[in-house]
């Protein structure tokens, strides 16, 4: 599988609205997360709840549950890299689910492709359209999950997907969404609309 990146630095996320990171990524899609366990394995989990939290600086949550190998592995080495896959590895997606003792790494076990990150030690997987490299910054308990907000340092988007009108941008990222069970699904249709006469004379936020 060979991709063209386009690599975003932190200064370039945060100088212009148009290159803010919300326009490269997906609503609540699945992510693949890349850690470090403390045996040095490379370990790989799939978390669907995944949300941009902040653009400036870029500081995206995952949810994890607290059996998770990620959690302990973010809480004891503090960095990752979170993918979006591309729709053709959803079967690998899926799989990132199996249960595994810590230290015991998915990503022979599943098949995943590794490449070095630029900024963290946890590898990217190519079979993600998008990367965010980061560290764990904060972490809240939030009943059956724990919030995890990791500060972004560094992003790189398959080039193909790149569009210079930052408006449609997301349009054409090909997010894999997921409902339960194995059940995945893509959207692939764009609606236009304007803001209503009442919204256009109050202003609109969006
Ligand atoms: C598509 C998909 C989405 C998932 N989303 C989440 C999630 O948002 N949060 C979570 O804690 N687990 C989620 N899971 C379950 C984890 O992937 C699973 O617990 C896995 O074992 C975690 O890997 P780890 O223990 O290596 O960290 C999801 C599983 C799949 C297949």
């Amino acid at each position: 599988m060979t991709r063209s990146l386009r690599e975003m630095d932190y200064d370039y996320l945060t100088s212009k609205r148009e290159d803010r990171i919300v326009y490269s990524m997906p609503g609540h899609a699945p992510s693949l997360v890349t850690t470090i366990a403390p045996n040095g394995t490379v370990n790989v989990g799939a978390f669907e709840q995944t949300m941009l939290c902040s653009n400036v600086p870029p500081v995206i949550i995952l949810a994890v549950s607290p059996k998770s190998d990620t959690l302990h592995n973010l809480r004891d080495h503090r960095e990752c890299v979170i993918g979006y896959p591309y729709p053709a590895s959803v079967q690998k997606v899926y799989d990132a689910g199996v249960r595994l003792p810590r230290g015991i790494s998915e990503v022979e076990l599943v098949g995943f492709n590794t490449e070095p990150a630029v900024t963290v030690e946890p590898p990217r997987l190519r079979e993600c359209w998008f990367v965010a490299e980061g560290q764990l910054l904060w972490e809240q308990d939030s009943g059956d999950h724990v919030a995890c907000g990791i500060s972004v340092n560094h992003v790189a988007l398959d080039a193909s997907f790149w569009d210079d009108d930052y408006k449609n941008r997301r349009v054409k990222l090909p997010a894999l969404y997921y409902t339960v069970g194995g059940n995945f699904f893509e959207v692939g249709d764009h609606k236009k609309v304007q803001a209503s006469s009442f919204v256009r004379n109050t202003g609109h936020a969006g």
